[in-house]
């Protein structure tokens, strides 16, 4: 029971659509500019860094603050990860908006910190090296934020976390892949936008 009570409080928070209010403050409807994504890549594309920061730091803050509220409810990490693992889900799919929210991404990297800070700092290492180093190297976001995704599980398997929050970060994973599809295509017939470019 306490699972499907901390996917609805993260779900809740999730759903706080970062790029959706940060868009309506500039009086931009991101989901009509640029890749149409609500996410940093898009803020910071259509709207500039002030607000990609803004982004970014609002959908990270939401899984840690899902994280937090959930572990000290039920006084256990995993109900800090299923806290996270709902405002992944509220961001990709907020309600309000048609279900058609981000990719995860900033949400998936709070997630991260919030359990590397609360049970092993190691996991955050690999994915903030690949995938950052990657995004930075080809300068398609899209590049890093998979890695990131593929990252996460592989580092919790292979420093022993419980299985039940494996296949809870398989699930985030799975999730981000299918998001990205579209960015998928585009990378394999060589359209993907480069950081830096304006669609
Ligand atoms: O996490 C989102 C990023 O990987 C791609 O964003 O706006 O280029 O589809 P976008």
């Amino acid at each position: 029971m306490f699972r499907l009570i901390c996917l609805c409080i993260g779900y809740c928070i999730g759903c706080i659509e970062t790029a959706y209010v940060v868009g309506r403050i500039w009086q931009v409807d991101l989901r009509q500019h640029g890749s149409g994504n609500l996410g940093t890549t898009n803020a910071l594309r259509v709207l500039g860094k002030k607000a990609g920061a803004l982004v970014f730091i609002g959908d990270i803050m939401k899984s840690v603050i899902a994280f937090v509220i959930c572990r000290a409810i039920f006084g256990s990490n995993l109900a800090g990860v299923y806290g996270s693992v709902g405002a992944v889900l509220g961001h990709n799919y907020p309600f309000y908006l048609k279900f058609k929210g981000g990719k995860g991404i900033a949400v998936m990297i709070g997630m991260t910190a919030a359990m590397a800070f609360s049970m092993d700092i190691r996991l955050a290492i690999p994915n903030a090296l690949i995938g950052f180093g990657m995004a930075f190297a080809t300068r398609y976001v899209s590049v890093g934020s998979l890695l990131f995704a593929l990252t996460l599980p592989i580092s919790a398997y292979l420093l022993g976390f419980p299985r039940e929050m494996l296949y809870l970060t398989i699930f985030v994973s799975a999730m981000a892949f299918w998001r990205h599809r579209g960015n998928i295509k585009k990378l394999l017939n060589g359209t993907e936008n480069k950081f830096g470019s304006k669609k």
